[in-house]
């Protein structure tokens, strides 16, 4: 890796914070979705969470005994702005200008994800997504963002996987708000949520109290091929960008989010093949939607291996029986973090980041009272070589771990594990897992110990 490749690790809002009813903070959809009975795994909420809120100066203390470069973490929209628009909650700015200010003083750099996935239940009572005017609610938080954090915050995501606010949250109704919608819906918000990327991007440079880099975090399931042969990569590369084949499952695709924020179109085939179900998309639409950004990032987890069928047609390659899988069941497919990015960058052509990979483990405190999680650390260094085989080919800029600790895994709640840190919650005791001296040895050699 360079010198200044960044090593950093990544949390959300609502998945840490808690203090959920706390210091005039309004309530976001996750906060209705979880109080309802039998939409998440126990009947777990994150009205406390990991306590970070009032934590936040411990957790810094141990990023900072890991020895992180970065920390990204996202903003919550109902905390800055209670209804969503308007009236600001200053102790919301606070909460989030003290934590700049104790992460830049260990040394470590913020990354602020403006949202992921909490929009305040005022907007969405107003249709959410849905409403046209979705775009200016999201340029209201980014303008607050840039007036509060810029002077001291140089790097922005918009969006955090849309695919997932949209397809879990709208379409298969698995996500908070909760909703089965029509086709047509879905794609009129995934459109909104386009536009509203765009005006952040635009608010975030109007307002931006230094030059930003500003960016974009969706997620997808990479395809790798089977052999090297180039037919074997040709096949990939296209089952990387097709679209899926159930339309009731668009949603799960990298193409339609992405080529129009890099490439300023829509894809061909999505065009026909959805047609009965799109909204009006305007060339102004489509140009508010490139609005040029600095960097490009995915949250990629796993993928799919693809090969060349003898049909001229890529074909998925099965998975043999007892493939290895995390403890919430993703599959271990470590080549995504190379041919993903080299597909990415290949298309998009832009400075490229990993926002999030990491591993659930039901880990455990053991005798000694430690956490010992030696398949997050077989996991991450079989993902971080491949890793940096991309490093060598693209213009890679950093790594995100998923996850800084252990917390509210949505709807699977505190019932999987993605931590460096181990959070017992019961008492909020914090302990350092096995992975994360390790990671501190990766950081501190800057991968060659890979
Ligand atoms: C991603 C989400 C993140 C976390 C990880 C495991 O899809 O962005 O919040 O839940 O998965």
């Amino acid at each position: 890796m360079t010198r200044d490749f960044v090593w950093g690790a990544a949390t959300s809002a609502y998945q840490i914070e808690g203090a959920y009813d706390e210091d005039g903070k309004g309530r976001n959809v996750w906060d209705i979705y979880t109080h309802e009975p039998g939409h998440i795994f126990g009947g777990h909420n994150g009205d406390i969470a990991c306590d970070h809120y009032h934590r936040f100066r411990e957790d810094v203390s141990l990023m900072k005994e890991i020895g992180l470069n970065a920390y990204r973490f996202s903003v919550s929209w109902a905390r800055l702005l209670p209804e969503g628009t308007g009236k600001v909650n200053e102790a919301g700015v606070q909460f989030y200008s003290e934590l700049i200010d104790a992460l830049l003083e260990n040394g470590i750099t913020p990354y602020i994800t403006l949202h992921h996935w909490d929009m305040p239940y005022a907007l969405c009572k107003r249709g959410g997504w849905m409403n046209p005017e979705s775009p200016e609610w999201l340029a209201a938080l980014a303008k607050l963002a840039a007036e509060r954090f810029s002077d001291r915050v140089a790097h922005f995501f918009t969006l955090n996987e849309p695919q997932c606010f949209v397809g879990l949250g709208y379409l298969t109704g698995v996500h908070a708000p909760g909703l089965k919608c029509p086709l047509r819906d879905t794609f009129e918000m995934a459109h909104n949520a386009l536009k509203a990327h765009g005006r952040a991007v635009q608010t975030l440079r109007l307002y931006g109290k230094q030059p930003l880099e500003i960016g974009y975090a969706p997620t997808c399931s990479a395809a790798y091929p089977e052999t090297e042969r180039p037919e074997d990569v040709e096949a990939a590369r296209r089952a990387m960008f097709a679209l899926p084949e159930d339309d009731r499952n668009w949603a799960w695709n990298v193409s339609w989010w992405s080529d129009p924020v890099l490439l300023g179109r829509y894809p061909e085939e999505g065009l026909e093949r959805y047609a009965p179900y799109l909204p009006k998309i305007t060339e102004a639409d489509l140009k508010l939607i490139s609005e040029p950004i600095d960097v490009y990032a995915q949250n990629i987890y796993n993928g799919r291996c693809v090969r060349m069928g003898i049909d001229g047609q890529p074909e998925w390659v099965e998975r043999y029986a007892g493939f290895p899988r995390t403890s919430n069941g993703w599959p271990v497919t470590p080549e995504v973090l190379y041919w993903g990015p080299k597909f990415l960058y290949e298309r998009y052509k832009k400075p490229f980041y990993i926002t999030e990979n990491g591993m659930a483990c039901h880990d455990v405190v053991s005798l000694d009272g430690r956490v010992h999680d030696p398949n997050r650390i077989d996991f991450l260094a079989r993902y971080l070589r491949e890793l940096k085989k991309a490093a060598a080919e693209i213009d890679l800029r950093g790594f995100f771990q998923w996850s800084l600790m252990d917390n509210f895994e949505w709807k699977k709640g505190y019932s999987e594990r993605f931590g460096l840190i181990f959070v017992d919650y019961r008492t909020q005791k914090r302990i350092l897992k096995d992975s994360a001296e390790w990671y501190r040895e990766v950081i501190q050699t800057d991968g060659k110990n890979l």
